[in-house]
């Protein structure tokens, strides 16, 4: 089995994504499987101009790009590999600008004149169905505990895999970045000791991965488990967030007020 992760986080090796692909690469290579991580902040990855000029007879599926930066290295890894785990933060609701960028290349794999229908019965076209429809792992990091914010990743990843015929195989989203210290806290045990049950899940999601493929669903629940008790995080809200609140919202209106005058 090789797993190929993508780290799209605009901190490369440094960020706490990284750290959660380490930690499922450490169970996966226990058991034989071979991994490797492209971590796009490395790597000179040109946007998409929409020039069309992959789509032309001349340079059909060429990209003005693929002699002058990393891209096709990438989809060329990916091609090789048995499954990808797309792994990135959510910015502003999101996925990381660079995976953004990244993914919009394919646009350059695919015929988009030869017209397909996809595994679900979406009208679709042509694509590279080597470095597009390959299994993956939908990895997403952030910052806040509300269930909201990853979710316009989570639904992403799920219409790109209905349209490109690539199973989706596991869905991990860690939150609480910030208050674990992105994984490298030294006091974290005593603050948020279900972190442990976190990596331990990860770890055992890369055995899964390596052995069977995909994440089972009593692992993904443990690996995206509340690391903050639900209970304590609802007294939080009602104590601490609704007064921190108000006091934002007095100092907004008397920052306007002033700047009024
Ligand atoms: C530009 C930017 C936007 C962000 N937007 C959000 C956000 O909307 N919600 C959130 O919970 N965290 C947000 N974050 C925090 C990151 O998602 C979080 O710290 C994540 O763990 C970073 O992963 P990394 O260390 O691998 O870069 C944002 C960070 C940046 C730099």
């Amino acid at each position: 089995m090789k797993i190929l992760a993508v780290n799209a986080s605009h901190r490369g090796d440094k960020g706490h994504t990284r750290f959660l692909i380490n930690r499922l690469f450490k169970g996966a290579t226990a058991v034989g499987a071979t991994c490797e991580v492209v971590t796009l902040a490395a790597l000179k990855i040109n946007r998409c101009l929409s020039c069309g000029r992959c789509q032309t007879e001349e340079t059909h599926l060429r990209c003005v790009y693929d002699d002058k930066d990393d891209v096709r290295g990438v989809f060329q890894k990916m091609a090789e590999a048995d499954l990808i785990i797309y792994a990135t933060p959510v910015y502003v609701f999101t996925m990381s600008g660079l995976l953004k960028t990244f993914i919009d290349r394919m646009y350059a794999t695919g015929d988009i004149f030869d017209l397909r229908v996809s595994e679900r019965g979406l009208m679709f076209h042509h694509i590279d169905r080597a470095v597009c429809s390959k299994p993956f792992v939908t990895l997403v990091c952030c910052d806040n505990l509300e269930a909201e914010t990853p979710k316009h990743v989570l639904s992403w990843f799920r219409t790109f895999s209905r349209f490109m015929d690539a199973p989706q195989v596991g869905v991990l989203v860690r939150n609480g970045g910030r208050l674990s210290g992105h994984g490298r806290d030294p006091g974290l045990e005593k603050k948020v000791p279900k972190i442990f049950e976190v990596y331990a899940a990860y770890e055992q999601a890369g055995r899964e991965l390596a052995t069977a493929g995909r994440i089972r669903r009593a692992t993904q629940r443990q690996a995206n488990q509340e690391i903050v008790p639900a209970p304590l995080f609802g007294i939080l809200k009602r104590l601490r967030f609704k007064p921190l609140k108000r006091k934002f919202i007095e100092q907004a209106r008397k920052m306007q007020a002033e700047s009024a005058r």
